[in-house]
């Protein structure tokens, strides 16, 4: 009988790069993407009264509340997809009162990553971030441009990324978008209360990265935690 596929979730501050690694991971392992923030965007681009309500909370970066969030992470882990091929939960739980209710759905996480970058390296790949609508690919204007020309015309911000659409980083950096900064302080509140519940479980293992060094080496250190836990579930299926 083949082991269960893998489930992982992976944390950090905004723009730690969780979006990038998994466009790497989901590459190499196949597992299902499901990021919290991008169900919430799609929740607003529908209309509905729960994103209108999602809006308002994330353009001041706080989080919003679980009553939206916590049915709409279950609903889609529940999904086909995702039980027969694994998932890969980004940005979600963000607290521990969501990750206790993920837990009481019967979602165990096997691995839980932590991606640790400066907060100066942060408010730069903010502001240099931009995304393709038509791919759905995150590019920085610095360390990951556009491909050509015609995609580099069609790249968008993202609403909660900055207020004005000032050009220089310096002067960005100086007045940095509050809606920045206070996602930033909504983070460092809560992921040492959600580490310390995964820490406590026993068949969950945390890992830290360290997330300051070119996409390719973070994700060089990801693979190398994902190809031993693999191998260890294949000579050693007790340990699931
Ligand atoms: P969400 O969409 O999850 O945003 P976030 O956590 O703020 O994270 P980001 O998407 O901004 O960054 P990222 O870590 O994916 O970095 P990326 O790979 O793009 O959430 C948005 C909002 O939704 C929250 O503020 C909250 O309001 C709400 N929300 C979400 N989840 C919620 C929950 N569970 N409960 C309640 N509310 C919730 O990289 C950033 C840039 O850096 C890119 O340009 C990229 O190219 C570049 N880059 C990446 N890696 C590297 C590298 N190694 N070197 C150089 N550049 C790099």
């Amino acid at each position: 009988v083949p082991p269960p596929p893998l489930k992982i979730m992976i944390s950090g501050a905004p723009a730690s790069g969780k979006g990038t690694q998994c466009e790497l991971i989901t590459q190499k392992y196949g597992l299902v993407h499901i990021s919290a923030g991008d169900l919430l965007r799609a929740e607003i681009a529908s209309g509905s009264e729960n994103g209108r309500l999602a809006k308002e909370h994330m353009e001041t970066g706080q989080l919003v509340p679980n009553e939206i969030v916590v049915m709409m992470v279950k609903d889609r882990l529940s999904q086909t997809d995702a039980e027969q091929n694994g998932w890969l939960l980004d940005g979600y739980p963000r607290s521990s009162s969501q990750a206790t209710a993920l837990q009481g759905f019967g979602f165990h996480p096997d691995l839980f990553i932590v991606l640790e970058v400066p907060e100066d390296i942060l408010v730069e790949r903010v502001v240099g971030r931009r995304l393709d609508p038509v791919t759905g690919k995150i590019y920085h204007l610095k360390y990951s441009p556009p491909e050509t020309e015609e995609i580099a015309a069609r790249l968008t911000q993202r609403f909660d990324d900055t207020e004005e659409k000032a050009s220089q980083y310096l002067y960005i950096c100086f007045c940095f978008s509050r809606k920045v900064k206070l996602r930033l302080k909504t983070h460092n509140h809560n992921v040492s209360d959600v580490l310390s519940m995964y820490d406590d479980l026993i068949h969950t293992l945390s890992i830290s990265i360290k997330g300051n060094r070119p996409k390719e080496e973070v994700f060089t250190q990801i693979d190398a935690a994902l190809s031993e836990m693999l191998q260890q579930r294949n000579t050693d299926p007790s340990s699931l």
